[in-house]
C-alpha cells in the first residue's frame, strides 16, 4: 500500500479486517517492521482517538513518531499558490511539506473542512499537496471529506459483534447545534457500499430530505427518508450529524425525532449502536443508550489502534 486516504486504496477489504484482527491478537508480532522508521502526525485540528490510536498503533509496529499540531505549533501556513506571501502566513505548504519529508518515512495529516466553498473542500487541497509535495506516502488522519481510518475501525467492529452472517447496517442523521462536516458519513458510506459489494453487509442510509451525501460516496446504497423504516429489523446503527452537501455547510432542520434512543430500538433486531465520538449525549445520541450494553462506541474507539497498524503496517512492507 502506496497511500491511504479512502477505502479505493484497498484492494480487498475483507482480507484487511482479518489482519487488523489478526494484529489485535498478537500486537507486537511486527515489532521489527518500523525499527528506525519515522512516523510524522501532523494536526490542523483537536483529535483523542485518532492522535493516540495512531501513535500507539506506530509505537507497537516500533516506529518512532513525531506529533505535530502545525495550526498551532507551527508557522502560519500558506496553501494558495500564486499569492504574494505580505499577509499572515509564513511558510508555504510547498516548502513545509518538502520538509515533513526530509524527517519522516510516512506522513499521517488531519485536515478539515472550512464548510464555506464546496469544491475548495471537495478539492482536499490540502490534502493533495501533502501528498504531491511530501515525497513520502501518505495516510489520512481525516480529510476534508473523508475519514477511512474511522470507518475502517467501524467495519472491524461490526465484523466482531456481528450475530448474523450479513448484517443490516443503518447510517441515520442525527441532530445537532452546528453544522459538522460530511467526512464521517462519506467515508462510512463508502466503506459500506464496498462491503457490500463484497457480501459483508447490507447497508441503509436515512435522512431528513436535503441531507443527500454526494453520489460518488454512495453507490449501491438504499436511502429511505423514514427512519423508522429504515432502522427496522437493524443490526447495527450508525447515528452521525453532518450538515447539507446541496446546500453546502448548511443545518436545514433541527432534526425533532430524529435523536435515536433505548425505546426506539425496539423495532430494530437487537441492534448494536456505534458512533465515532465525540457525541453530544441527549442531543445526537441518548445517553441511554450510550451507558447500555447497546452501544459499542467505546470498543469501537479501541479498534482504531487495530486499523491505524493494519494500514501501517502495510505501507511499512511497501517501503
Ligand atoms: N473519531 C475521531 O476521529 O475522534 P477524534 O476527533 O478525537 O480523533
Amino acid at each position: 500500500m502506496k497511500q491511504f486516504t479512502s477505502v479505493k486504496d484497498v484492494t480487498n477489504v475483507k482480507e484487511l479486517v482479518q489482519e487488523a484482527l489478526a494484529l489485535k491478537s498478537n500486537p507486537y508480532a511486527h515489532k521489527a517492521l518500523g525499527t528506525n522508521r519515522t512516523l510524522g502526525v501532523i494536526f490542523l485540528n483537536p483529535s483523542l482517538r485518532t492522535r493516540l490510536s495512531t501513535q500507539k498503533a506506530a509505537m507497537n509496529l516500533g516506529m518512532n513518531v513525531m506529533v505535530m499540531n502545525i495550526d498551532k505549533e507551527g508557522w502560519a501556513l500558506e496553501t494558495r499558490d500564486g499569492v504574494v506571501m505580505d499577509g499572515a502566513t509564513v511558510e508555504h505548504i510547498r516548502e513545509a511539506a518538502r520538509v515533513f519529508g526530509q524527517y519522516c518515512d510516512v506522513l499521517a495529516i488531519r485536515s478539515f473542512p472550512g464548510l464555506k466553498n464546496r469544491d475548495e473542500d471537495y478539492n482536499e487541497e490540502i490534502f493533495n499537496k501533502f501528498i504531491t509535495f511530501s515525497g513520502v506516502p501518505v495516510v489520512s488522519l481525516e480529510s476534508a471529506t473523508l475519514h477511512p481510518l474511522q470507518s475502517f475501525a467501524d467495519l472491524i467492529t461490526i465484523e466482531e459483534h456481528k450475530k448474523v452472517e450479513k448484517p443490516k447496517v443503518v447510517l441515520t442523521w442525527a441532530p445537532h447545534v452546528k453544522p459538522l462536516p460530511q467526512s464521517v458519513p462519506n467515508t462510512f458510506a463508502e466503506w459500506m457500499c464496498r462491503a457490500q459489494q463484497e457480501g459483508l453487509v447490507d447497508f441503509v442510509i436515512t435522512h431528513p430530505e436535503g441531507y443527500e451525501l454526494a453520489e460518488q460516496f454512495t453507490p449501491g446504497a438504499r436511502i429511505v427518508y423514514n427512519q423508522d423504516e429504515a432502522i427496522k429489523g437493524a443490526h447495527f446503527i450508525y447515528p452521525k450529524s453532518w450538515s447539507s452537501y446541496h446546500d453546502y455547510g448548511k443545518v436545514l432542520s433541527k432534526g425533532e425525532g430524529w435523536m435515536l434512543n433505548l425505546e426506539r430500538l425496539a423495532i430494530t433486531d437487537q441492534a448494536k449502536v456505534l458512533h465515532c465520538l465525540p457525541v453530544r449525549r441527549d442531543l445526537e445520541l441518548g445517553a441511554d443508550i450510550l451507558d447500555s450494553t447497546e452501544s459499542l462506541v467505546i470498543e469501537e474507539a479501541g479498534n482504531r489502534v487495530w486499523a491505524a497498524q493494519a494500514v501501517l503496517k502495510r505501507i511499512l512492507e511497501s517501503l
